[in-house]
């Protein structure tokens, strides 16, 4: 009863705050800039991408949870393209297949149940050429110390954080699901917890 309360009303406040993070903000606009056309946002979240496409026509804008949704409401109002609400799931996306030339994935990979199988479905709706456009937190590659308390407290991470995992490789993944790194650039983001900051920033195209 209080985890319903705190996962409905309580965690996606919480989300939409932590998610304006200065320095998480600016990556998206780095990440977004050469984004184009039609695209589609997996996990869209509270639309905090929105103010950062320059040259979108039309967003599918894929987010499962309708209590984080309702909270774009007002940044999908204010957007100057077409913004379409797809409630549904990355391991089962609604598209055609080789369909689209862009995807986009901001701290969502983490959050997936199934991220082989979200993965083989990006591929399959991707057009050969098309991109997987993501930044996402990962797992450290360097600090051992790091790493096994990324393992330790990812349990109690899915549990507050909707999902989210702590120690997902995710350029091991993407290049198991048979994409191409055409951009992978790793940083630490400021102004997040070390367990956390270590992040990924890159565009898997599919061959
Ligand atoms: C950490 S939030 C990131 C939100 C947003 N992308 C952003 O950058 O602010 C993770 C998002 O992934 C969504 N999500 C969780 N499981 C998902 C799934 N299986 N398919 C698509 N989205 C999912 C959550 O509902 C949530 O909106």
């Amino acid at each position: 009863m209080i985890y319903k309360f705190y996962r409905q009303r309580i965690f996606p406040h919480l989300l939409n705050q932590v998610m304006q993070t200065a320095s998480l903000m600016d990556k998206r606009r780095e990440l977004l800039l050469p984004v184009a056309g039609e695209v589609l946002e997996i996990g869209f979240g509270t639309g905090l991408n929105l103010p950062f496409y320059q040259q979108v026509d039309t967003l599918y804008a894929l987010e499962p949870n309708p209590d984080i949704y309702r909270l774009a409401a007002q940044r999908v109002h204010e957007a100057p393209f077409e913004v379409q609400h797809i409630q549904a799931s990355a391991e089962k996306l609604p598209f055609a297949s080789a369909s689209l030339d862009h995807i986009v994935s901001t701290w969502t990979l983490c959050s997936i149940a199934s991220l082989e199988q979200a993965l083989a479905e990006i591929c399959r709706v991707l057009k050969p050429g098309g991109a997987l456009h993501l930044v996402e937190h990962v797992l450290h590659s360097d600090s051992r110390k790091i790493q096994y308390l990324q393992q330790a407290l990812t349990p109690v991470q899915k549990r507050i954080a909707d999902g989210c995992h702590l120690n997902r490789n995710i350029e091991r993944a993407l290049k198991g699901a048979g994409l191409e790194l055409a951009e992978c650039r790793y940083f630490d983001a400021e102004g997040i917890p070390k367990i956390a900051q270590r992040m990924l920033l890159a565009r898997a195209v599919r061959p």
